[in-house]
């Protein structure tokens, strides 16, 4: 016989607070089932803000400007964003890491998300237009992350990436068997991730390899780590030459 009983959080939780111009963009993604689950059981928190809430423009809510000295585009204007992350902060007891989104930051890599996965809380601020007043750097020393180099049309996307890479992390988000603890990148790994088949053996007279259907596992685990090591020499040798630095 087994027992009956309410499942009862476990582990760190993180909570997030997303600041952004467009909240309905991070909808879907909050109710795609991995992260709905994980905010079910309590391990996630995930927190919206829309930067307009704290425009000291009350009429229009604006919360952009020209840049002085001139030049293209709008600034996000420094008043809203203290406001708005002073209030948010105050949220919350737990002491919050900021974070900025932008193509100026260190590359996002897997060192540095695991290293934001314990911190507990993280405040996550997306730009859009030409970016952010500069003194909402010097004031609020956020850690600047790029998820790569190229230019997105705001944070918001990367900052799905950075809440989706992050919870991964956290013990009981990810069941037995999608643990994270083999993925390419995780624990210091630099091997990319072999090739896996499922059923049929054959499709379209392409077979599945001999070696995963012989029940041998020894020889599945070598031929396993061979693929890995071949396809990363083929694709990322830059994986295999560099050492692990906390930014990547
Ligand atoms: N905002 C615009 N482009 C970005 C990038 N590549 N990474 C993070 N935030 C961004």
């Amino acid at each position: 016989m087994h027992s009956q009983s309410t499942p009862v959080p476990f582990g760190p939780t993180l909570r997030f607070d997303i600041v952004t111009l467009f909240p309905e963009i991070f909808s879907g993604y909050l109710t795609q089932s991995l992260l709905a689950k994980a905010i079910e059981k309590g391990l996630v928190e995930i927190h919206v803000h829309n930067l307009r809430d704290w425009s000291v423009d009350l009429k229009h809510h604006k919360v952009d400007d020209r840049p002085y000295g001139g030049g293209p585009g709008m600034l996000i204007c420094v008043e809203p964003v203290m406001r708005c992350v002073e209030a948010v902060v105050a949220m919350d007891p737990r002491p919050a890491t900021v974070i900025l989104l932008t193509p100026q930051g260190e590359r996002l890599g897997q060192p540095r998300v695991e290293q934001l996965a314990p911190l507990g809380r993280l405040i996550l601020l997306c730009g859009r237009y030409e970016g952010f007043d500069h003194r909402v750097i010097e004031l609020l020393n956020p850690l600047e992350l790029s998820i790569g180099d190229f230019v997105l049309n705001g944070g918001e996307v990367a900052a799905m990436v950075v809440v989706d890479s992050t919870i991964r992390m956290i013990p009981g988000v990810l069941g037995d068997e999608q643990s994270s603890w083999d993925d390419s990148f995780s624990r210091g790994n630099r091997l990319l991730e072999f090739p896996q088949y499922t059923r049929p053996v054959e499709f379209r007279g392409l077979k599945v390899p001999e070696v995963l259907t012989s029940g041998d596992h020894g020889r599945i685990a070598q031929w396993r780590a061979e693929q890995s090591e071949m396809r990363t020499r083929e694709r990322r040798k830059d994986l295999l030459e560099s050492k692990p630095s906390a930014a990547d």
